[in-house]
C-alpha cells in the first residue's frame, strides 16, 4: 500500500517491509544531512505538532525534520494550556480545525487512543507521538533503526526491556516491532510494571510468542532486589515470562544465561504521571540503576538503549562508554522523522514488495456491532474521556471453543469480558423464548457470531426485551438452551 495520505497511530499499522523502506529512506535522509544537501522534499506543506504533554526530542526531532525538509511548522508546545482544549474543545473538532491549517498532524496526548481519534477525525495524515501509556510507534522506529545500526539485523536479537513496562509506551510498540522482526524479548519489570495482559496475548495471538517466566536462579545475589525475569523468544522456543513460574513448563533457562544473550538493554523510567501515587522503589521491591557494575553482568557489546528522559534508572558514568547508544537514539529522531513526514505526505514514493508470511501481516479482529452497554474498561481511554460524541468500539477476539468472551477496544488495546449475552435469532420467534445467558454458559459456543448479541448488564438485556434464562451461570458443559 502506498504511504501516502496515511496515518500511523501503532507501529503495526505498518508491515515489516513498510518499517523496514522507512529505515531505508531515514538512512538516504541521514546521509544527505550529513553531506549538507539541501533536501527540500516537503516545500510548501505544513506540519502541526499538538502536544498535550511534555516533549524535548519527539517534538524538537519533528519540527527540526520538517523544516530540514523545507516546509514549515504551526507548533502547539503546550496544546493542554495554549489551545482550545483548555476551554473544553475536544480532540476531534481541534484536528478538524487544524487539517486546514496544515498539511500532517503530530499528536502527543496523556489518554489512550487520542491518537486514533484524531486520524479519524481529521482526513489529513496523522502520527501519534505518544498517547498515554498505549503506543510511541515514531519512538520505535529510531530503536529499530539504532538497533540495526549497531547490529546488522533485528531478526534473531535479544533485547532486555527494563523498568515500567507497564505504562512505558515506548515499551509496548517496540515489544510488537521486535516480536514482528523475529527478536527475543526479555522483560525485566519493577515490580507490579509488568507487560500488560493485553500486549502479550496479542504478540501470542498474532506472532507465535509464548511469555514463560525465567527461572530466578541467583539474581538477587547477582544484581539486586530485581522483580522477575521474561524472555519471549521466537517460536519454535516460545520461551518467556508470565505469571506463574512454578508451573513453567519451559523454566530451564536462568538468569545469567538471560543476561549473557541480552544484545541490548533497554532501560525506561518510572512514568510516575501515569500513576495515582509517584513510585516508591525501595517498597516496590527496589530496583537497581544500571551502571558499569550491573553492565559488567552482561556481554561486552551489549548496546545500553533509553528512549529517554531518564531520572535514576541509569548511571551517568555510562555516558562515556562505547556501547551507550541513547543520545544517539535521540539524534536518529531527525532523519527518521524527515522520512517518515516526507513519505506520509507523498514527497518521497518507496515502492514496497508484497507482503509476505506472518511476521509482516497485520491481523484483522472481527469487527463487532451488537455490543450494547459496553464500555471500554480503561477510564483513560479516549472513548471513555470523550464520550460525548464517542462510541465504544469493541473488536470481538477470536475464541476456540470453551474460551472466553473478550473485546478489545480499537482506541487502546484494553479487553473486557462482558458477562451476558443473546441470540438475535431466538428459539422459534416466541417471545417466550426470547432469552439471555450468561457469556460463560455453553450457549455462547452455541450461537452463530453473526447472531451474537452482547449485554454489559442484565438490565441492558431486560431493556431491550430478553428475559433471564434459567441458566445464566456457569453452563459450559451441558444443559438445554432456554
Ligand atoms: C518517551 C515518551 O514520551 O514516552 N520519551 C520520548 O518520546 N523519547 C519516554 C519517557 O517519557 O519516558
Amino acid at each position: 500500500m502506498p504511504f501516502a495520505g496515511r496515518d500511523l497511530v501503532s507501529i503495526t499499522d505498518f508491515t515489516n517491509q513498510e518499517i523496514e523502506a522507512v529505515l531505508d529512506l531515514a538512512d538516504q535522509m541521514d546521509s544527505a544531512l550529513k553531506k549538507g544537501m539541501e533536501i527540500e522534499l516537503c516545500k510548501g506543506k505544513d506540519m502541526a505538532t499538538l502536544f498535550y504533554e511534555p516533549s524535548t526530542r519527539t517534538r524538537g526531532s519533528f519540527e527540526r525534520a520538517m523544516h530540514k525538509l523545507g516546509g514549515t511548522v504551526i507548533s502547539f508546545a503546550e496544546a493542554k494550556v495554549m489551545s482550545s482544549a483548555a476551554k473544553g474543545e475536544t480532540i476531534a473538532d481541534t484536528v478538524r480545525v487544524l487539517k486546514s491549517y496544515a498539511d500532517i498532524i503530530v499528536i502527543r496526548h496523556p489518554w489512550e487512543g487520542a491518537a486514533k481519534v484524531a486520524a479519524d477525525y481529521a482526513d489529513v495524515p496523522v502520527i501519534n507521538a505518544g498517547d498515554g501509556s498505549h503506543e510511541h510507534p515514531t519512538q520505535t522506529l529510531c530503536d529499530l533503526y539504532t538497533l540495526k545500526k549497531e547490529k546488522g539485523r533485528l531478526k534473531g536479537l535479544t533485547v532486555l526491556l527494563w523498568g515500567d513496562l507497564k505504562y512505558g509506551r515506548t515499551v509496548h510498540s517496540l515489544i510488537y516491532a521486535l516480536a514482528r522482526f523475529g527478536a527475543e524479548v526479555l522483560c525485566a519489570p519493577l515490580q507490579g510494571l509488568d507487560v500488560p495482559g493485553p500486549v502479550l496475548r496479542r504478540i501470542h495471538s498474532e506472532y507465535n510468542y509464548i511469555p514463560e517466566r525465567v527461572k530466578p536462579d541467583d539474581m538477587t545475589s547477582m544484581i539486586g532486589e530485581v522483580d522477575a525475569f521474561y524472555i519471549a523468544p521466537f517460536k519454535p522456543y516460545n520461551l518467556a515470562l508470565w505469571s506463574d513460574f512454578d508451573s513453567s513448563p519451559c523454566p530451564e533457562i536462568n538468569i545469567r544465561e538471560a543476561l549473557g544473550k541480552a544484545d541490548a538493554i533497554y532501560v525506561t523510567r518510572v512514568q510516575n504521571e501515569r500513576r495515582d501515587r509517584p513510585a516508591d522503589t525501595e517498597s516496590e521491591g527496589g530496583y537497581p540503576t544500571v551502571d558499569s557494575k550491573f553492565l559488567s553482568q552482561l556481554k561486552k557489546k551489549t548496546l545500553v538503549m533509553h528512549p529517554l528522559p531518564r531520572v535514576n534508572e541509569l548511571a551517568y558514568e555510562l555516558d562515556d562508554y562505547p556501547t551507550s547508544v541513547y543520545f544517539q537514539q535521540a539524534a536518529y529522531g531527525v532523519p527518521i522523522r524527515m522520512a517518515l513526514t516526507a513519505l506520509l505526505l507523498g514527497a518521497s514514493s518507496i515502492e514496497i514488495p508484497e507482503r509476505t508470511g506472518v511476521s509482516g501481516q497485520v491481523m484483522a479482529y472481527s469487527k463487532y456491532k451488537q455490543v450494547i452497554g459496553v464500555k471500554c474498561p480503561n477510564a483513560n481511554c479516549v472513548s471513555n474521556l470523550e464520550s460525548r460524541y464517542l462510541v465504544p468500539k469493541l473488536n470481538m477476539l477470536k475464541r476456540n471453543v470453551g474460551e472466553p468472551l473478550t473485546l478489545r477496544c480499537t482506541y487502546c488495546d484494553h479487553e473486557t469480558h462482558p458477562p451476558y449475552i443473546a441470540s438475535s435469532e431466538w428459539h422459534q420467534g416466541l417471545l417466550k423464548n426470547k432469552k439471555y445467558y450468561s457469556s460463560d454458559s455453553f450457549m455462547l459456543d452455541r450461537i452463530r457470531p453473526e447472531n451474537l448479541i452482547i449485554f454489559d448488564s442484565e438490565k441492558e438485556a431486560q431493556a431491550h426485551g430478553f428475559m433471564p434464562s434459567k441458566r445464566t451461570a456457569k453452563q459450559r458443559n451441558g444443559g438445554d438452551a432456554t
